[in-house]
């Protein structure tokens, strides 16, 4: 059979743009965001859900893109660091990460990124334990850990700020921290590649 005909067609939305691929079904999301959308901030490490370098956000959830496949975004939302800035500038993670040198290689980076940013949505004045304890998942070879949860605690500080300079005080006012609640394993064929359990 030619090549041509084993493709399937994908239909997804990346970082709010509607896209669509004509993909292997055998091709990773990793693979098909760097070669088929030309987004390669998504890094490929070890290629086996252990490092976190591939990390996206489907559907509001964090996955290892290595361990998903292309045709499995179909008709869902995908953010890439790609998404993380706007034409008002960097993110306040990706201006914390600057401030803070919070990078070596860099290697790691945007998977740092993407799942601090899954950890500021959800929680926005997550407490450095909690930080430490979401971003297991991320490996960083060059060991710069300290410097990188400096940096998410500085973003947190970052996004209170400019919420408040927009909103008035009240809307960024401190909340107590609420434990987090225990996450379902991913079962689901769909959920493939999720961490789940911890987040
Ligand atoms: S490349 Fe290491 S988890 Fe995907
Ligand atoms: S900065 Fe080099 S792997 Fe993290």
């Amino acid at each position: 059979m030619p090549e041509t005909l084993a493709k399937v067609h994908v239909r997804t939305t990346i970082n709010g743009q509607p896209m669509e691929f004509l993909v292997p079904p055998y091709l990773s999301l990793l693979d098909t965001l760097r070669e088929e959308a030309g987004l390669t901030g998504s890094k490929e490490g070890c290629l086996d859900g252990n490092c976190g370098a591939c990390t996206v956000i489907v559907d509001g959830r964090i996955v290892d893109s290595c361990l998903v496949l292309g045709v499995e975004v179909e008709g869902k939302q995908v953010q890439t660091v790609e998404g993380l800035a706007t034409p008002a500038g960097l993110h306040p993670l990706q201006q914390a990460f600057l401030e803070e040198a919070a990078l070596q290689c860099g290697i790691c980076t945007p998977g740092f990124l993407v799942s601090a940013k899954a950890l500021l949505d959800r929680e926005p004045h997550a407490d450095e334990h909690r930080i430490r304890h979401w971003l297991a998942g991320n490996l960083c070879r060059c060991t710069g850990y300290d410097k990188i949860v400096r940096a998410v605690i500085k973003a947190e500080d970052m996004a209170a700020q400019l919420s408040r300079s927009k909103n008035g005080p009240r809307s960024a006012a401190r909340t107590p921290a609420k434990k987090p609640a225990a996450q379902a394993k991913a079962t689901s064929k769909s959920s493939a590649g999720t961490r789940g359990g911890r987040r």
